[in-house]
């Protein structure tokens, strides 16, 4: 491996994306450094307790808990902690000393995004967050990049894997909302507090990043019109397959023309009638899909794993891969 250059990387967060994320790193490393012509090491880990068990093996001299100084010299950091500080003060920190930037966090991207991207711009440093939205499945860079000739329309998405696994319990084998909820919970599919799930912010989030990228244009998440999963009731969800639909917490984004010719975009998550026959009705379990529909390539359906630390992982590496090789084209 002689003659690659050395790219310093950073993990911010050593969750279970971020274990699975710095084990894709070190097990994929060689390969990786062919594929990109130059070489990932990782510099560190910064965590708050560099004692605490992890779900991967990592080598315990990669922990910190200096995550400020760790920044400082890295040339792409992967942001993996969630929330929104010390996050945001860091991403800006690494942006602003000019190295490129990797994250996964929904909500600091969903109301931060456009703050960040300006100053990823300004320095010439890339921001990306393909694992924020629908973890494993490619759907922001296919948006931005594959799309980026065509017109795109609306954007169908079931974005939230616990209250499609939910709402799947209950219309499949008949569970209570509440039995539903403890297999998901069990399953570690909810969010630490699943009010942000079940009550569809999580996938307001999402929606607010799909709909900025899709239509080019911000759409705040306080835009989003949200009305989440808890008033659904069982009989409700027998009456709707009686009658030949089901029930999905659907994220819609579509173009609008107001009735005074103002065009603008409107973005709304709710619980949503779809017919048996539509593929998002195959979407079961805890999954994702995304429909996409454009004015030249019709209807696309993205589809797979929302969440799990491997599967979001993959997409974290993915945005790595593609930093690096900015480095190596500009460098
Ligand atoms: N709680 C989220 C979900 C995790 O259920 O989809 C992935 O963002």
């Amino acid at each position: 491996m002689n003659g690659y250059r050395d790219l310093r990387v950073a993990l911010l967060g050593c969750g279970s994306v971020g274990a699975q994320t710095a084990r894709l790193i070190l097990e994929h490393g060689e390969e990786l450094a062919s594929r990109i012509g130059a070489r990932l090491t990782l510099a560190g880990i910064a965590v708050r307790d560099v004692t605490a068990k992890r779900d991967v093996d990592l080598p315990q001299e990669l922990f910190t808990t200096d995550a400020e100084r760790l920044v400082q010299g890295a040339d792409i950091v992967i942001e993996l902690m969630g929330g929104i500080e010390p996050a945001r003060t860091l991403i800006m920190q690494a942006l602003q000393g000019g190295a490129d930037v990797v994250t996964a966090n929904k909500a600091l991207i969903a109301a931060y995004g456009s703050e960040l991207s300006d100053a990823a711009e300004q320095v010439g440093a890339q921001l990306s967050y393909e694992a924020a939205v629908a973890a494993a499945i490619p759907i922001l860079r296919p948006l931005r990049e594959s799309l980026a000739g065509d017109h795109i329309t609306r954007v169908l998405g079931i974005v939230n894997g616990s209250t499609n696994y939910i709402l799947d319990r209950m219309d499949r084998f008949g569970d209570s909302a509440e039995d539903a909820m403890r297999v998901a919970s069990e399953l570690g599919y909810l969010e630490a507090d699943p009010t942000l799930d079940v009550e569809g912010y999580d996938a307001a989030q999402k929606a607010t990043i799909l709909a900025s990228i899709a239509f080019h244009t911000e759409v705040p998440v306080a835009a989003v019109y949200r009305e989440g999963i808890s008033g659904i009731t069982l009989t409700q969800i027998e009456a709707a397959k009686h009658a030949g639909f089901v029930i999905k917490l659907l994220a819609i984004a579509e173009r609008i023309t107001a009735a005074d010719g103002v065009a603008g975009v409107s973005a709304r998550v709710y619980p949503a009638l779809i017919r048996r026959d539509h593929p998002l009705a195959a979407v079961y379990g805890g999954k994702n899909a995304v429909f996409v529909e454009a004015e030249a390539a019709g209807e696309l359906m993205f589809y797979g794993a929302g969440a799990g630390g491997a599967e979001t992982a993959s997409a974290v590496l993915g945005d790595l891969v593609s930093a690096a090789r900015r480095h190596v084209v500009g460098g």
